[in-house]
């Protein structure tokens, strides 16, 4: 970042969840072959019991998902290095478990809530979701989440509630990034509340069946589709329901460049490059780009949220 058709229903991933699955490993112990120590074992042997069911998702996209390797080594997350290949080298020593979240603000319940305990509520689900960045490359995720909604509901905001902001861990003694003043730390996201409660938004724990490894955001990080993956903030620690819109950390650092909405837009282009197209991940350096489609594909399902807004100013 500091350089400086509607979602297709996946009925290939309703069908036999057991066949399914049983691919979905194979294809990542073949990528964990090559990638070695990006998948630690110990990792693999404490996670939690909520992985050993998971369901597909009808809201699947049937694009074929990147290589897991594609997947946990092309990363942002300044928390651990500026540079794509940063995070894979420098995250593995950090330990996400056990973790708990603080829920604050305009909510009739709030306090700190283990993630364990919020797997043991909330089922597990497979999501294949196209991730579209604002830097105009994209992957296919199988993400294992749920719905960001399902967990805000149990905390009862109030009327007032009309953003929710998240928190990433603030500690430089685990995150090496953080003791370089490249962004304001913590990281910082925001959603409206309409926004987080949209069926679409996750919050994912796991990749490809497993835990989420520590340069994916581990052990839990925000995904909406929709939006350009700066959204997508990693190892959330608070979330506050908030009146007011809360800053993010891309648009407090260059407010010219990324805004508060960041859903993906082919028709607003970036001040310095055109959002019209973009280069998938790991389709070799000849294959031509693709269009970028509004709302990342997903438009028949958030248009709507947008309805009488300018998404050129409001970007
Ligand atoms: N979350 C934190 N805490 N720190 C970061 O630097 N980078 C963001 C987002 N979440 C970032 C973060 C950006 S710029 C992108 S594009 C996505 O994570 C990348 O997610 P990925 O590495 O899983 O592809």
């Amino acid at each position: 970042m500091l350089i400086r058709k509607k979602p297709d229903i996946a009925s290939s991933e309703i069908t036999d969840s057991r066949l399914y699955f049983g691919r979905r490993r194979f294809m990542r112990s073949a990528a964990g072959l090559i990638l070695g120590s990006a998948l630690p074992s110990r990792l693999l042997a404490s996670r939690p019991a909520a992985f050993n069911k998971i369901s597909p998702s009808p809201y699947s996209t049937a694009e074929t998902p990147n290589s897991y390797q594609d997947i946990t080594t092309y990363n942002n997350y300044y928390e651990f290095g500026t540079r794509k290949e940063d995070p894979v080298a420098n995250a593995q020593e950090f330990d996400p478990w056990p973790w708990s979240v603080t829920i604050s603000g305009e909510a009739e319940k709030t306090g700190k809530v283990n993630l364990e305990d919020i797997l043991a509520r909330h089922p597990l689900e497979e999501r294949i979701y196209r991730l579209r960045c604002v830097e105009a490359w994209s992957m296919v995720i199988p993400w294992v989440g749920f719905p960001l909604g399902d967990l805000l509901k149990e905390f009862q905001p109030t009327s007032k509630a009309k953003f929710v902001e998240f928190v990433t861990l603030n500690d430089p003694s685990r995150m090496p990034g953080q003791r370089v003043p490249v962004l304001r730390w913590p990281y910082r996201e925001g959603l409206r509340i309409d926004e987080a409660m949209h069926p679409l938004a996750i919050l994912a724990v796991g990749l490809y069946g497993e835990v989420l490894p520590n340069q994916s955001g581990a052990p839990l990080r925000l995904v909406v589709p929709w939006k350009y993956g700066f959204k997508s903030i990693k190892a959330i620690t608070e979330i506050r329901f908030r009146e007011t819109a809360p800053v993010n950390s891309w648009n407090q650092s260059q407010p010219g460049e990324y805004g508060f909405y960041a859903n993906v837009n082919p028709k607003v282009d970036h001040p310095r490059w055109s959002q019209a197209r973009e280069r998938r991940i790991g389709a070799g350096l000849f294959a031509p780009k693709q269009d970028t489609l509004m709302f990342n594909g997903y438009a028949e399902q958030v248009a709507s949220l947008y309805s009488g807004m300018d998404l050129a100013r409001n970007f």
